[in-house]
């Protein structure tokens, strides 16, 4: 009876230790990349580890920008927003033109916080995703 519990808890601890090396790993796994980054425009060789990045002041395009600033809102419409691909959700909007939606963006309208919340975004970036998102309707 002792032994078995003292088996019990030898075997627990090895598998608390092996979890807490595997979360060690996937920890190390995840924190990797940094040192394998490959910014856009630079050649990447074929290492298949290496992930494009895009450096922040440079042009991003507008599927870029809009999925990583405006597609939590646009993508199922939250408080209103007229919807990526959903012509019916933009209704009359497109009339306005590339340049008075860009401004909406810029400063925002009603429930969509200023520069959409792409916060290090030019002027030529907002200006692509709003670009984006009416090609896509
Ligand atoms: C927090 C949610 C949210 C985010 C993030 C967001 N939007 Fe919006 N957007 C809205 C809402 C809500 C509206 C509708 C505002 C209204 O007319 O009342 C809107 C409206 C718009 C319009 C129409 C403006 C007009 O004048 O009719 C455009 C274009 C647009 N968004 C583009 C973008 C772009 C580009 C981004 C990313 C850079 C973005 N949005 C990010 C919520 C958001």
């Amino acid at each position: 009876m002792k032994y078995s519990k003292i088996l019990l808890i030898l075997f627990t601890g090895l598998v608390l230790s092996l979890g807490a090396s595997e979360a060690k790993k996937a920890i190390e796994k995840r924190i990797a990349p940094v040192g394998s980054v490959c910014v856009q425009g630079e050649d990447c060789g074929s290492t298949s580890a290496a992930t494009t990045v895009v450096a922040s002041s440079g042009g991003r395009n507008g599927e870029e920008v809009y999925s990583g600033a405006c597609a939590t809102c646009h993508n199922i419409g939250v408080a209103g927003a007229p919807k990526f691909a959903d012509a019916t959700s933009w209704g009359a909007r497109p009339d306005k033109g590339i340049e008075a939606l860009t401004a909406s963006v810029k400063n925002g309208l009603n429930g969509m916080p200023a520069m959409g919340l792409c916060m290090d975004c030019s002027d030529d970036e907002l200006s692509a995703a709003v670009q984006h998102m009416l090609d896509s309707i």
